[in-house]
């Protein structure tokens, strides 16, 4: 057998004696620490290449300031001529409201269309600290005819809306991906992809979280051919903000 025959059985028989072991089974809490640190180096590394000065960038600011996000948002509208011009703006994540509702009161154009995506019945799976079905909350009571809510996962309800949906996944999009979930987002960014059009806007509310939002980023910029380019980051790349190129 030739040496590089050996070498390949070699990895071959080691990698199959690695499945029978199956140290996933007795090391499994090894898994979300070590993928955290994969994700985390990943995500230093990003910053350290995205680290872009000449768009709003707080980085690095010494402590979490209460109610930046509106400052974040507001500039997003003004650079991005956001007020006057027909939008869709979905959200994906809407808990209480707080952010639709801004993006309502703020775009003026009768054309615009407002999506509101949630359970309504809290989180489908645990994040961090807080458990599955925290954030349920009723859904929010905005009064706007450009405005519809969408109850139920995303993964039941988005192929059908998209399907109802098509003329107004032709507007220029703005995507708020507020639902903190890994899974939720790479949904989300996956199935919405082949109507990602230039200048299209993509918001993470926690995207400096390594396992979840920061992840479903890193997964669908590497997969899919979708160039994004930074427009706004805040809170130490906790609220970033992409458009399409
Ligand atoms: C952080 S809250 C949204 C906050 C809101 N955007 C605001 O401004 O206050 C996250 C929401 O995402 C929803 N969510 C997470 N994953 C979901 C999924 N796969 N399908 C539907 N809703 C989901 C939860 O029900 C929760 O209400």
């Amino acid at each position: 057998m030739a040496f590089i025959d050996r070498v390949m059985n070699g990895f071959f028989v080691i990698k199959g004696l690695g499945l029978y072991l199956r140290p996933g089974v007795w090391l499994g809490f090894l898994k979300n620490p070590s993928q955290f640190f994969a994700n985390y180096l990943s995500l230093t590394k990003w910053i350290s290449q995205n680290n872009n000065r000449n768009v709003m960038n707080d980085f690095l600011v010494p402590t979490r300031v209460r109610g930046v996000r509106n400052e974040y948002y507001k500039y997003l509208v003004d650079k991005h001529d956001l007020q006057n011009n027909a939008v869709t703006y979905l959200e994906f994540g809407v808990y209480k409201g707080d952010s639709m509702r801004w993006w309502i009161d703020v775009n003026n154009n009768e054309s615009s269309f407002f999506g509101g995506f949630d359970t309504f019945e809290g989180l489908p799976e645990s994040w961090g600290p807080y458990a599955k079905g925290a954030m349920k909350a009723d859904m929010p009571d905005i009064k706007d005819e450009r405005l519809l809510f969408i109850k139920g996962l995303f993964q039941d309800t988005l192929y059908k809306f998209i399907e109802e949906n098509k003329s107004r996944l032709q507007q220029k999009l703005i995507i708020n991906l507020d639902a903190d979930l890994f899974s939720a987002t790479i949904f989300v960014l996956s199935t919405l992809a082949p109507f990602l059009k230039k200048d299209d806007i993509i918001m993470f509310d926690e995207f400096n979280v390594p396992n979840h939002e920061y992840y479903a980023f890193k997964i669908f910029t590497e997969s899919f051919p979708i160039k994004l380019e930074m427009i706004a980051a805040r809170l130490n790349y906790y609220h970033v903000a992409f458009k399409v190129l």
